[in-house]
């Protein structure tokens, strides 16, 4: 099974971007772990990051076929993209949206996810382990 997982704007900065939020590993350890867990599940990943709100839609477009499923990270988009939620919505594929940082005990901001309403679950504050976790639970519940 395909798995594409997306990490949205400023996410290139992880390690040196407010490490007392977001943690001291960088993307590249964030990938990693990704890729391993992915390989015990015997799951398939192709990840991505960009800064650009269509570069994430046209990813979600352009992998809609091949994935099975979606785990994204957007970021500050997750708060007022309703392009990126339509773009989930359209694609009709199981979708987990997951945040380094508890959002829902941060800034009045972020505790809004646009995303969530066409998302299949959420899963935020465990750093590293909410992707992790994503894995785990995209392979056992939606998967199948
Ligand atoms: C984030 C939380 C967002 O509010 C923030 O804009 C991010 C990262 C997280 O992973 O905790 O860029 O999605």
């Amino acid at each position: 099974m395909n798995v594409l997982v997306l990490h949205g704007p400023n996410l290139n900065l992880l390690g040196e971007r407010e490490p007392e939020v977001y943690g001291k590993e960088t993307l590249a350890d964030l990938n990693a772990a990704v890729r391993k867990k992915a390989t015990s599940l015997g799951l398939a990943v192709k990840i991505f990051q960009s800064n650009h709100e269509g570069k994430l839609i046209d990813l979600l477009h352009a992998h809609r076929k091949w994935a099975h499923g979606v785990v994204i990270n957007p970021g500050a988009y997750t708060h007022y993209s309703y392009a990126l939620r339509d773009a989930i919505a359209s694609i009709q594929k199981p979708t987990i949206e997951v945040h380094l940082s508890d959002i829902k005990k941060r800034e009045p901001f972020r505790r809004v996810s646009v995303v969530e309403p066409v998302c299949s679950a959420q899963i935020s504050g465990k750093g590293i382990g909410s992707y992790l976790e994503a894995l785990s639970l995209m392979s056992n519940s939606y998967l199948k």
